[in-house]
């Protein structure tokens, strides 16, 4: 502030003690074009801008003099969807995917979803948390399933259970009669075997599927979900003052550039002092912008963060919850497996015993016992 002033031009970087002429002032960057050019380079109609999409300004004050204030207004544009700050299509460098490849969730949900009537919007993190939700809700229905089918399992061994001590034709005899009643006794293993199959179910199915992950659950993904719309509302009222600082910048710019002209059409003896005091309050007012748009960065820079860490620990908890169902579904096929195999051994001695069904035999030993006399008769003698 003592010293001389000296002059930067911040296009080339060069410095000088002699105020540079006025042409050599002129904007040279390519950034400062009219907005409805870049409108027309992006095929972005004017109308459907409104709501979202707005524009960052960045005014820098290369350097003033006694009478004029040269002001470089460098536009940036940018895409504002619920403030959040993106590159626009075409503008800046290609960004990359942070995991090529992998369809990873921490590349694919940067954008707050419309719903189809598009007036509410649901925050990519909350489609995430949405999925976690019906995953869960999928595991439990699974596991109703599963009780439903052990139920069926029960009725049935309870009624081969209770078939089995029919008394229904108890009173066959012989070889055939071993046969039927090992047909009646097998049907009581037989129910044994699926009673032991819904209790494995139940144990090794059912049960895990049910408290996979506990009511605790829930209370993590809420936690989660504040966190990240604590986030949200932070950057949404950052993005409030960075708006606030931009009008009151434009305010005092636009006193400024009055000031000046009143100064040049000599209205008033007192405008040098006024335009000091405006220059100053104009600087200010560019710093103070400056300082939203960078506590506006830190925050969105601290929500990223956390969007990367939460989404990368949600599609972990996918990961696990699709092969914990997927082990407990095998152990459901290796059971019903067994189960035919068990069941096929309680119908073999059955089998074994109707192939050594012998009529002849039966015959033998029904004879044997029932046989009321082998004496024939005879002629009559006379
Ligand atoms: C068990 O028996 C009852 C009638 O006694 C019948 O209604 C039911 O369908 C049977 N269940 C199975 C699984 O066989
Ligand atoms: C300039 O201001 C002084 C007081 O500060 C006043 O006496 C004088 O009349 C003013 N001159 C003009 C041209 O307004
Ligand atoms: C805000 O962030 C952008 C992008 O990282 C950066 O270019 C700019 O300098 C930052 N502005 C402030 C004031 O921190
Ligand atoms: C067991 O075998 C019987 C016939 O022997 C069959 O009807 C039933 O479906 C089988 N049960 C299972 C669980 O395989
Ligand atoms: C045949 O003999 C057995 C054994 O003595 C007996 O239990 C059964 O009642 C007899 N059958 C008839 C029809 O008498």
């Amino acid at each position: 502030p003592e010293g001389l002033r000296y002059y930067v031009n911040s296009c080339n970087k060069e410095t000088t003690w002699r105020r540079p002429s006025l042409s050599a002032e002129a904007p040279q960057r390519p950034l400062a074009r009219p907005v409805t050019s870049l409108f027309k380079t992006h095929n972005i109609s004017a109308h459907a801008i409104k709501p979202h999409v707005m524009f960052r300004l960045f005014y820098i004050i290369l350097f003033y003099s006694r009478h004029c204030c040269y002001i470089s207004v460098f536009l940036l544009f940018l895409l504002q969807i619920n403030c959040v700050t993106f590159p626009l299509p075409g503008e800046g460098p290609e960004q990359q995917l942070l995991k090529p490849e992998e369809w990873s969730y921490c590349d694919y949900f940067w954008t707050d979803k419309k719903d189809p009537q598009g007036t509410t919007s649901v925050a990519g993190f909350e489609v995430l948390l949405q999925k976690q939700l019906k995953g869960k809700q999928m595991q439990k229905e699974m596991s109703e399933f599963i009780h439903e089918r052990i139920k069926i399992e029960e009725e049935y061994a309870k009624n081969l259970s209770k078939l089995s001590l029919s008394p229904l034709a108890a009173q066959e005899e012989g070889t055939l009669g071993e046969a039927w009643t090992q047909l009646k006794k097998s049907l009581h293993d037989e129910a044994e075997v699926h009673l032991k199959f819904s209790n494995k179910l139940h144990s090794e199915v059912e049960k895990p599927l049910l408290t996979f992950r506990g009511d605790n659950f829930k209370k993590d993904l809420k936690k989660y979900d504040h966190h990240i719309a604590d986030l949200r509302k932070q950057l949404a009222s950052r993005y409030a003052s960075v708006e606030k600082a931009r009008k009151a910048l434009a305010d005092r710019q636009k006193d400024l550039e009055v000031k000046t002209q009143q100064l040049e059409i000599k209205l008033s003896n007192k405008t040098e002092e006024d335009i000091k005091k405006a220059r100053r309050k104009s600087t200010q007012a560019g710093d103070d912008l400056m300082r939203c748009v960078d506590l506006y960065n830190q925050t969105q820079s601290k929500w990223f963060e956390e969007m990367v860490t939460t989404s990368m620990e949600l599609e972990k908890l996918e990961v696990e919850r699709i092969e914990w169902i997927q082990q407990h579904l095998r152990q459901y096929t290796t059971l019903r497996h067994e189960t035919d195999m068990f069941n096929q051994s309680t119908v073999e001695p059955v089998d074994q015993l109707l192939q050594n069904v012998d009529p002849a035999k039966d015959r033998e030993l029904w004879v044997k016992e029932n046989k009321t006399g082998e004496v024939r008769p005879v002629d009559m003698d006379i």
